[in-house]
């Protein structure tokens, strides 16, 4: 059956479809990466090149994947079968995504599962006894120990389970709703504290004051790679959610907001963060352990730092969620529609089966350490890289290529398959999606793969 479907039952609002798309884009990549590469690659100036490709590149190709999905009314997959044909090779982008969003619930577990792990240790107050080093050194502690790394990473795809098995309404968007405005509100406290403490100033300076001197093509390179992996593309996420929007809303419209509230959380996250280590004097390029062992030293010295460290991580934790939701949904959606299964069963199989490739990476920071998948790369790397740097990528350069040059005005007529600006805005997407953002995301590709190195 290649049909379009009739309209499925989806959001019970726009609202609630803004919340969950926007709990799926907000997520480790604004809370933990983003803050960390913008101190590698200096601020400002490397904040411009980002919201740049946010704008020109992210929001053409977040159009193109909810308008398919809309259209199509179907999966990730079956979209494409409805638009293309059963046979059309345009239903290997479908399947590329929804591999990359399954191998993604897989490793982002593990990581989310620590954010877990230091909500109780926050709680507890374990996060405040002992001296800096000691503090830090608990990061170590955690990832060393195999059976706390699977143990909290079975909690959190549970817990993940637990809301995509409720549906559209009942689950994704009801905790949404929960979810997000509590992670604004969160966010909104940190922030405030972050801004009226001595490194608020500096912090903001870093951010906005861009110093061109400092942008390499490195940094270029990983604004775009960033823009992709914040709002969610190219892992099939925006399909299978538009594939639940009514025909009448305004996809441009839709997504302007995601993207701005998605940037919004980056921008207060990592202003927050910058300012607590101004504050204590500490480098602004730690990396990757910047908020697993650096931020919690800074909480430590701060005034109701307990506090504010239990609502960071769960913050952190929060943002994990929505985004562990959408990654489930895409591979549930296309079990349900494909395969037949009923959600329930749907719902179990993708978490188990994501669980189980889960276990290996989480073994891969300490019992299999020494097993490297792809060169030099142990599993989880190698995973990471696997999604992070080809997979999402490739499927966003597939989606705006289709967007940009199969998809014609003629298949323009259902409601759903419109778009609803058909004059400058329409023109300016097209051209977008039809030169910019292909040629774009083909330079990182080729770029990932070594060509320029
Ligand atoms: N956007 C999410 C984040 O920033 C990651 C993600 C990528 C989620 C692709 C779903 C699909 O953490």
């Amino acid at each position: 059956m290649d049909t379009p479907n009739a309209l499925r039952s989806g959001w019970a609002s726009r609202f609630g479809f803004i919340l969950a798309a926007t709990g799926s884009a907000v997520g480790l990549g604004n809370i933990w990466k983003f803050p960390y590469i913008t101190g590698i690659h200096g601020g400002g100036a490397f904040v411009l090149v980002y919201l740049l490709c946010i704008l020109l590149l992210g929001l053409p190709i977040m159009v193109a994947e909810l308008l398919i999905g809309r259209c199509g009314q179907r999966d990730a997959i079956g979209s494409f079968m409805v638009l293309e044909g059963r046979k059309s090779p345009w239903r290997l982008v479908g399947w590329g995504s929804v591999a990359a969003a399954f191998v993604l619930l897989s490793f982002y577990s593990v990581v989310a599962g620590w954010s877990f792990d230091y909500v109780c240790k926050a709680a507890t107050g374990i996060l405040h006894r002992g001296n800096p080093e000691q503090i830090s050194g608990l990061f170590g502690e955690l990832t060393a120990s195999a059976p706390r790394l699977v143990f909290w990473q079975a909690l959190f795809i549970l817990t993940t389970v637990g809301i995509v098995i409720g549906g559209i309404r009942g689950g994704i968007e009801r905790w949404s709703k929960i979810l997000m405005p509590g992670l604004f509100g969160l966010l909104i406290l940190l922030f405030l504290h972050g801004m009226f403490s001595p490194g608020g100033m500096q912090s903001l300076k870093f951010m906005f004051v861009p110093d061109f001197t400092k942008l390499t093509s490195r940094s270029l390179l990983d604004a775009l790679g960033h823009a992709f992996f914040t709002l969610s593309l190219g892992a099939g996420v925006m399909i299978t959610y538009g594939s639940y929007l009514d025909p009448e809303a305004d996809l441009f419209g839709l997504s302007f907001r995601i993207a701005l509230l998605d940037t919004l959380v980056a921008m207060l996250a990592s202003l927050t963060i910058f300012s607590v280590v101004f504050s204590a004097g500490m480098p602004i390029d730690g990396g990757p352990g910047l908020v697993f062992k650096t931020l919690p030293i800074l909480f430590m010295q701060l005034p109701f730092g307990k506090v504010l460290a239990l609502v960071f991580f769960l913050l952190l934790a929060f943002a994990a969620l929505t985004s562990a939701i959408s990654m489930l949904e895409v591979v549930v959606a296309y079990v349900i529609d494909e395969w037949g299964w009923r959600r329930a069963k749907a719902t179990s199989f993708g978490g188990g089966a994501a669980f189980l490739l889960g276990i290996p990476c989480a073994l891969s920071f300490n019992l299999w350490e020494g097993i490297k998948l792809l060169p030099g790369r142990t599993v989880f790397q190698s995973f990471d890289m696997l999604v992070s740097s080809y997979l999402l990528p490739l499927g966003g350069l597939m989606v705006s290529l289709y967007a940009g040059w199969v998809w014609t005005k003629e298949r323009e007529k259902p409601a759903s398959c419109r778009l609803a600006d058909s004059g400058v805005l329409f023109a300016v997407w097209h051209f977008l999606v039809r030169y910019l953002a292909p040629a774009a995301v083909l330079l990182v590709l080729l770029n990932e793969a070594g060509l320029f190195s």
